[in-house]
């Protein structure tokens, strides 16, 4: 180590013996997170690190350099996010839809103390059903999310999906894909609200709102809308009571701002949308004066110990995980898939159009690596743009796509898109009978649906249709993790993951907080290595 600070006006006293110098006794002090590390100079000259000993203002000792104090990785974050969720760190992992986050990846987390959200999106009420009491059986103490997504094509599932969570008792939802706030999810927010014997307002139902932008963000940190308030009231779907609870709780506890991320993602860099909605948050408390304050976190590129520590000194109250969960043993995707991951570089992804928002011309981030699905969806999306119906595709190209994408004829398509959608959700069905550039956009989809499913249930038949979300932290990971236990999908485990990306990242705060005295580490210093026995602690 060198020196080319100011030195403290401290000295430290202790034993000798307690300096280390060489590079692994230097990394396993500072591996040890709850204790000090002071940097001094011996009498020979020599600069080493001790973290025991005492430090004295005068008198006799060794001139400290640099000081770190204590910081663990449960102390990043926000402590009452930690608190309120009974969380050992302030990490979360995000929904993936279709079970990819899957009962047993939140049980494992859950587990651990930590908090994962269900991968309800796409699935029908009885699937998530099963799977939320999977995950009450499992974690009777523990929290645990399932993710609310919005649904504009199909609003009757984002309604069945209320009923279920609130007849379940789930407490916590992570609501997304939200461009507005609809009745569905003031309904689970205010069915929630409540005094205690203190006369205090008890917010049963906890909302972690995800968003890219700020006009989304907005009415997350308001009170619910008076037009909802009112008729989920005539409705009597609330008491009144909670009527006029309704005015002094916002909408949202936690609002995960999404950056750059895998699936439905603004592409925005975190650098710069954090801090616009931290301070909107700021300024909106300030505006409404709401009891609790509401937590903004950060999510999308989060994959490494520097990424997450950055997140955390740029205010982040928790850190949220995707992409690299899904590459986890307890993923609810294939095996081909979590190899695919494995060797996946940041740059190895790409946009798509999006199956649920597909006629708005929404895209989302897919893997470009090993599939086909990207440039065949958005050739898709071209047909869906240019033509009225599928009978305006020129005959070469409409052949060309029942032989290639469909293998079959788009008309046969049309009729198992009926039988689909007469199970789920009818009113498809009936606004696209005379509508035939919407049944063009329902075949599209049929595709673009089941190309998630291939990859979810390995259809070895349809490797190149894969659908993989994958955002650039998938390559991050990959790089960081390369030479570890963690290089190999069969090592990936959620939890150990997380522990150690958040060891990582108190281990990490403390190099950067030494270096900016004036400490210069060897390079090898400079990384959070893995700990090969993670999992062992937690
Ligand atoms: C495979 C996959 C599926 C996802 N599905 C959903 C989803 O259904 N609902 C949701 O809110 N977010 C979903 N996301 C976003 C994640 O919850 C998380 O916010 C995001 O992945 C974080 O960014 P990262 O991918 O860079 O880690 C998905 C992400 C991935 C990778």
């Amino acid at each position: 180590m060198n020196f080319s600070g100011t030195p403290q006006q401290l000295f430290w006293q202790g034993s000798p013996r307690d300096i280390v110098f060489d590079l692994e006794g230097i990394r396993n002090k500072l591996l040890q997170t709850d204790k000090a590390c002071y940097v001094m100079k011996d009498f020979n000259g020599r600069i080493g690190l001790s973290n025991s000993g005492t430090l004295v203002s005068e008198g006799r000792g060794l001139q400290v350099l640099a000081l770190a104090n204590p910081m663990n990785a449960a102390q990043l974050g926000d402590p009452s996010f930690r608190k309120d969720y009974k969380l050992k760190y302030a990490y979360k992992t995000g929904a993936m839809a279709n079970g990819i986050a899957s009962a047993n990846l939140v049980i494992a987390l859950g587990k651990a103390d930590l908090l994962a959200s269900y991968g309800a999106a796409g699935q029908v009420p009885e699937k998530i059903a099963a799977s939320i009491d999977k995950i009450q059986a499992n974690l009777p103490h523990q929290t645990y999310a399932v993710n609310l997504i919005h649904s504009p094509s199909e609003p009757a599932l984002e309604a069945a999906a209320v009923d279920l969570f609130l007849n379940k008792g789930v407490n916590v939802v992570e609501a997304s894909a939200f461009l507005a706030l609809t009745e569905n999810i003031v309904y689970y927010r205010l069915a929630g609200l409540s005094r205690d014997a203190k006369n205090k307002i008890v917010i049963a139902n906890k909302v972690i709102a995800k968003i890219s932008r700020k006009e989304v963000a907005i009415p997350f940190m308001k009170a619910a809308p008076e037009e909802f308030v009112q008729s989920l009231l005539k409705k009597g779907k609330i008491t009144r009571l909670q009527a006029e609870l309704a005015k002094e709780v916002p909408m949202a506890d936690d609002i995960t701002v999404e950056a750059d991320s895998g699936g439905h993602t603004d592409n925005r860099p975190l650098v710069a949308l954090l801090p616009i909605i931290i301070q909107l948050r700021d300024e909106m408390q300030k505006q409404y004066a709401f009891e609790s304050k509401i937590r903004i976190g950060a999510a999308g590129g989060i994959s490494t110990p520097s990424s997450a520590l950055a997140a955390f000194m740029m205010g982040a109250a928790y850190v949220v995980t995707g992409s690299i969960n899904q590459a986890c043993l307890e993923a609810g995707t294939s095996e081909h898939v979590r190899k695919l991951l494995q060797i996946v570089e940041s740059t190895d992804v790409m946009a798509a159009p999006a199956s649920d928002m597909f006629e708005m011309g929404v895209d989302l981030q897919v893997l470009k690596r090993g599939t086909l699905f990207g440039p065949r969806a958005k050739k898709l999306y071209q047909y869906y743009k240019n033509y009225q119906s599928i009978d305006e595709i020129p005959t070469a190209d409409r052949k060309n796509l029942e032989e290639k994408i469909f293998r079959k004829p788009l008309e046969e398509i049309w009729k198992s898109c009926i039988e689909f959608f007469q199970q789920r959700d009818p009113q498809q069905i009936e606004r696209a009978t005379n509508n035939p550039r919407r049944k063009m956009a329902l075949i599209f989809r049929w595709y673009l649906g089941l190309s998630s499913n291939w990859a979810n249930a390995g259809t070895s038949d349809r490797v190149l249709d894969y659908q993989i979300w994958c955002g650039p932290s998938m390559g991050a990971f990959n790089d960081w993790v390369k030479g570890s236990h963690l290089e190999h999908y069969k090592n990936r485990k959620v939890a150990d993951v997380a522990f150690q990306i958040m060891e990582g990242a108190a281990y990490l705060y403390r190099i950067q907080s030494l270096k900016m005295q004036g400490v210069d580490f060897p390079m090898e210093l400079e990384k959070a290595e893995l700990m090969e026995n993670a999992t062992m602690i937690l």
